[in-house]
């Protein structure tokens, strides 16, 4: 039988969410996603409307078939956690069971088991700052979006998950060497994750055989890289200054996901996969 995907973080077709569920369509995997609460009404009407469409098409000429959208938000754990002006804002009245835990029993509910948890998510409300003017605020609401959703998701979906899972999270090289522009500690958040990686790789292959990967990915201009305001300039220095002198398509991400989730990385966990186009590797501009 194919395997099972449960992706969080996909809101519309220009984000790595999305090029990771195409990647993973097109090895057979059937794909159910988990979409932010906010954009998820948007979303649904343009999947419906047949906006994404030309997006959807794979190698095979098929289109790829999302079976079915959870409302998330990832910064929820539990019913208990959700303030009262969060359960009354319009933007989430008519949703329910959209905290992490809620998602985990639908998903287990609905099919029972999965094979593969993508985690394609971030959200800093201060990215714009840089990390010396960050309130403590702006800091740990994008630990909590970024980082630790991971952790929450991985927590609730690891007991349906089949032996010889995979799961895999965006990661970003700004955790380990400066980027000017990415602020409001989200930076942070990746060290975090690239941190956690390792520590749940261990935790997760002992107990449960799953593994756990994260891509640190190069600048593509998503709908969440845009909000930052430097994407022009993250993908014009790649160009310039990367071993591969072309643009990153998200696609090219897609694959390595799926690489990462198949049996083919069957000995890989706890690591961290460049996919830029070589950037990593350079010391100076050239
Ligand atoms: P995107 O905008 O396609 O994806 C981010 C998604 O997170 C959106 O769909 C948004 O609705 C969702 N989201 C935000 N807060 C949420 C919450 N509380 N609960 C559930 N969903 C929430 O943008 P992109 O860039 O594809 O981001 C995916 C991952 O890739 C992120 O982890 C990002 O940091 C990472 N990444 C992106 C790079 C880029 O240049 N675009 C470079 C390296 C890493």
């Amino acid at each position: 039988a194919g395997k099972r995907a449960f992706i969080a973080g996909v809101a519309d077709d220009n984000g790595y969410g999305w090029a990771i569920a195409k990647s993973l369509a097109a090895a057979g995997a059937e794909i159910l996603v988990g979409t932010w609460v906010p954009a998820l009404k948007i979303f649904e009407t343009s999947l419906q409307r047949g906006k994404f469409d030309e997006s959807r098409v794979l190698p095979d000429g098929s289109l790829m078939e999302i079976t079915k959208v959870y409302a998330l938000d990832a910064v929820y754990d539990t019913p208990e956690d959700v303030p009262e002006d969060v359960k009354s804002n319009r933007r989430y009245v008519g949703f329910s069971k959209w905290t992490v835990k809620e998602v985990a029993e639908s998903v287990k509910e609905d099919f029972g088991s999965i094979d593969i948890l993508v985690h394609s998510l971030a959200n800093g409300p201060e990215v714009t700052k840089c990390l010396l003017e960050t309130s403590r605020y702006g800091y740990l609401a994008a630990v909590s979006a970024s980082s630790y959703s991971f952790i929450s998701l991985l927590q609730h979906f690891i007991p349906m998950m089949n032996p010889g899972g995979a799961s895999i999270s965006l990661s970003y090289i700004a955790c380990d060497r400066v980027i000017p522009g990415y602020g409001g500690g989200m930076s942070s958040t990746k060290a975090a994750l690239e941190s956690d990686t390792k520590v749940l790789a261990f935790e997760a292959g002992r107990k449960h055989g799953i593994r756990v990967n994260t891509i640190s990915a190069g600048p593509v201009r998503s709908r969440a890289a845009n909000a930052i305001g430097i994407i022009d300039m993250l993908i014009n220095n790649s160009f310039k200054n990367a071993p591969l002198q072309k643009e990153l398509l998200a696609e090219e991400v897609g694959n390595a996901a799926a690489f990462l989730a198949s049996t083919l990385a069957s000995a890989i966990t706890g690591t961290v996969l460049y996919v830029d186009n070589g950037l990593n590797a350079m010391g100076v501009a050239d």
